[in-house]
């Protein structure tokens, strides 16, 4: 049998001109979707890096919009509403921009947060680079520039600490200004100018970063990135935005919520959806707030540790960086009890001794996300969740059959799983074989 997200991309198409609500002209979607690269994961954003607004920001964790095209398209009721909890680079509600579907997601990260609400917003491109231009051409360092962030780690700028640092003290200091001067922006435009400039931070720094950390280039002090780099890097980025907003200017308003905030709390301002499409963090020890901390904190969304401790508190408790608060367990599963039991039983070999709790703790914050979805979606309404195993010491964390088991006493029922792929599993986790990364399909009973 062949899946919803295994649909051929000209099917994908066909099917979502059907949806496509009247105010939308119908060919958008098939235009917008044309450079999709189909051979990729549909779970995963490789296959767009040469899509209008999903190319603004590589963000790595993205599902593709063709999965969220899928989806759509394969529900058996017309959808005017839907949720995403856990929105990352936007995917959900730009993908229901194309189709005129009004759409409310949550995202906890304040850029990210603000990535989407910048795809979603109908910028006129001619006024915005002019105001780009306006203030390239008046740059000014100032002394302040070049002084640190409070609480920022002391690795951002030059001289760093052990001769190691991730930005070149001129790099750092046309960051900060390029930052302090748009606050002079219209709202909108400095929004665009912040995402825009976050998206070139990474390639202008000395390190790359994975899911693991920060890690510094091959050769870096060789090969040092300058302000003037920065700058090509950022009017490239600029002229790819402004492109996508020009093409894309005729799309008519649908409505958007954008909450930047904790799902946990947030969900409870949402009043309905039709549907819920989205991909939580994995129970896999991924930390949201470490991997975009040069984008928090370079962008001014951070200020102080206290905020960078307070951002971490608010994310879904999926990893160990953190020293969780114990709550009071909620998710009910034989086989979460099961894996908990092993976990503890391998605690001394496990490379965090709390592991076995965080577990515990994700499957609490995902069945807490999924009593307000209970609240939000009507009976026979769906939750459709792209999500992917874990494992620690040897010990597999099976992720759709401990949510199944969860989700059937919230009220929810299983109707279509599936593998989309399988994720290398890291050494660190304990082994080399393959996780497999599932679609869940849950229907409110
Ligand atoms: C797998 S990513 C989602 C990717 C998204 N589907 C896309 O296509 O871009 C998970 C997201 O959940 C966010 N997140 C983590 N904890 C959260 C929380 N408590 N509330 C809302 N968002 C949260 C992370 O910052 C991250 O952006």
């Amino acid at each position: 049998m062949t899946e919803f997200w295994q649909t051929p991309l000209a099917e994908t198409v066909r099917n979502s001109k059907r949806l496509a609500h009247r105010r939308v002209p119908p060919n958008d979607i098939g235009n917008w979707l044309e450079n999709y690269a189909e051979a990729a994961p549909t779970s995963s954003n490789q296959g767009t890096t040469n899509i209008p607004f999903q190319r603004w920001f590589h963000f790595k964790e993205a599902f593709s919009p063709k999965f969220v095209a899928d989806t759509l398209s394969s529900l058996p009721y017309k959808v005017d509403r839907c949720l995403d909890p856990f929105a990352g680079s936007g995917t959900t509600a730009v993908t229901c921009r194309m189709l005129g579907i009004s759409s409310d997601v949550i995202e906890v990260n304040p850029f990210l947060a603000d990535l989407i609400e910048a795809k979603l917003s109908p910028v006129r491109a001619a006024g915005f680079c002019a105001a780009y231009d306006d203030l390239m051409s008046t740059l000014e360092i100032k002394p302040a520039d070049r002084l640190p962030i409070d609480g920022m780690p002391p690795t951002l700028s030059e001289p760093g600490v052990g001769g190691r640092f991730v930005f070149a003290s001129d790099v750092y200091a046309t960051i900060r200004a390029i930052v302090r001067q748009s606050d002079g922006l219209a709202p909108e435009h400095a929004r665009l100018l912040k995402v825009l400039l976050g998206a070139v931070l990474v390639a202008n720094s000395n390190v790359t970063i994975n899911g693991k950390g920060r890690r510094y280039r091959r050769g870096w002090q060789a090969r040092q990135r300058s302000a003037s780099d920065l700058i090509k890097s950022l009017d490239e980025s600029v002229d790819r935005a402004a492109a996508d907003l020009t093409l894309y200017s005729g799309l008519s308003r649908s409505e958007h919520v954008v909450h930047c905030d904790d799902a946990r709390n947030a969900l409870a301002r949402v009043k309905h959806a039709d549907v819920a499409i989205f991909s939580p963090p994995y129970p896999n020890s991924f930390d949201y707030t470490d991997v975009y901390n040069l984008e928090l904190w370079m962008l001014g969304y951070l200020r102080s540790s206290p905020g960078n401790r307070a951002l971490r508190h608010q994310t879904l408790r999926s990893h160990v960086q953190m020293k969780w608060q114990e709550t009071r367990p909620v998710a009910v599963s034989q086989v979460l009890g099961e894996t908990l039991d092993a976990l503890r039983r391998a605690r001394a070999d496990l490379w965090n001794p709390h592991i076995p709790e965080m577990i515990g703790f994700y499957f609490d914050d995902l069945a807490v996300v999924f009593s307000e979805l209970r609240r939000i979606l009507e009976p026979g309404h769906h939750a459709v969740v792209a999500i992917g195993d874990s494992q620690y010491g040897g010990i597999h964390v099976d992720v759709a059959s401990i949510l199944v088991e969860c989700l059937h006493s919230l009220g929810f029922r299983l109707t279509e799983r599936g593998a989309i792929r399988s994720m290398r599993n890291s050494s660190q986790h304990g082994g080399g074989f393959e996780l497999s990364e599932h679609c869940l399909v849950f229907e409110r009973l």
